[in-house]
């Protein structure tokens, strides 16, 4: 069963996997990244998105292309962000090993150049995984690939334990938690950080992004109005994510998108820096974390 709006979830993983697929035919000089499978695996969201961003386009007098590259841009340059931070990451480490949490219809273990021996795990809900694993059915991942059904509210049990069994080992680890700890509760975050925590020594990687409380009371208010499809699902918001992550044993570093050297271009003037949500501008925002175990 393709992710449906019934179940928002999978729903937001098919959004973004359209935004990168868009990404990809952007008359822009270059895509941040390249992502061929994320097409086939988005379905007709593609074309809803942008039959949706014409009738904004024409109801705000914007061009297309400025409309798309606002609702995409962010999507995008995490996507590159977290390749960047895999692929500087993964030539540090002598066997490497990644674990995306709530990969959803990420494509890395297909599309990147990994090392042949690094072990790849992908945790996500039994139904996304098996959505990506049938539409990509006729690809090989270029690494050792796992993917571990479980449920990221419930660290007590058994997608921790799968893991384990399918080979994860206490040496340094890549985590990444892209698009995801909005979603959750707020103790369900604090307990998948001790929880990876735990399983991380000095030396593992943890990638991450979140949204600010502003931001989390802009999407409260949008599911009032009964706007937002994604952020009305948003729960978690932090506002110092390098002292939440310090608390659990790392040490981060904190950017804003539009901060990043990969992000000219996409962040010009006439298109001002502004979430799609209502609220006090100011209040709102997301970060980009990568952090360092050091203890
Ligand atoms: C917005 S998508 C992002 C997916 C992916 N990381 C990306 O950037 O393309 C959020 C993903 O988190 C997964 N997710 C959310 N809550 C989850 C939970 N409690 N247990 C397992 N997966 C969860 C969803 O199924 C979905 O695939």
């Amino acid at each position: 069963m393709p992710p449906t709006s019934a179940d928002p979830i999978s729903y937001t993983a098919k959004i973004v996997a359209a935004k990168r697929a868009i990404e990809q035919s952007l008359p822009l000089p270059l895509p941040l990244f390249n992502d061929s499978y994320a097409a086939a695996l988005a379905g007709d969201e593609v074309e809803h998105l942008l039959a949706k961003w014409q009738q904004v386009s024409a109801q705000q007098g914007r061009s297309l292309e400025e409309v798309i590259v606002k609702r995409t841009r962010y999507i995008a340059i995490r996507t590159r962000f977290f390749d960047d931070m895999l692929l500087t990451t993964l030539s540090q480490l002598p066997e490497p090993q990644v674990v995306i949490l709530g990969s959803g219809l990420d494509t890395r273990a297909y599309r990147l150049p990994w090392p042949s021996a690094t072990s790849f795990y992908e945790v996500d809900v039994p139904a996304v995984l098996e959505y990506k694993a049938n539409i990509l059915r006729n690809h090989e991942p270029n690494c050792r690939h796992h993917l571990i059904a479980g449920d990221l509210e419930d660290v007590q049990t058994s997608w921790i334990a799968r893991l384990l069994e399918a080979g994860l080992r206490q040496q340094p680890t890549i985590w990444l938690l892209e698009g995801v700890v909005m979603y959750l509760p707020e103790p369900s975050v604090h307990a998948l950080l001790r929880t990876i925590a735990t399983l991380s020594c000095p030396g593992s990687v943890l990638g991450m992004d979140g949204v600010t409380n502003g931001s989390i009371r802009a999407a409260q208010q949008a599911k009032k109005d009964d706007r937002g499809r994604v952020v009305r699902h948003w729960q978690f918001g932090c506002d110092e994510p390098q002292q939440m992550l310090k608390h659990y044993g790392w040490s981060a570093k904190v950017s804003q998108p539009h901060d990043i050297g990969i992000a000219h271009g996409r962040y010009p003037e006439s298109i001002p820096v502004t979430a799609e949500v209502g609220g006090h501008q100011s209040e709102r925002g997301v970060w980009l974390a990568q952090a360092q175990k050091d203890t």
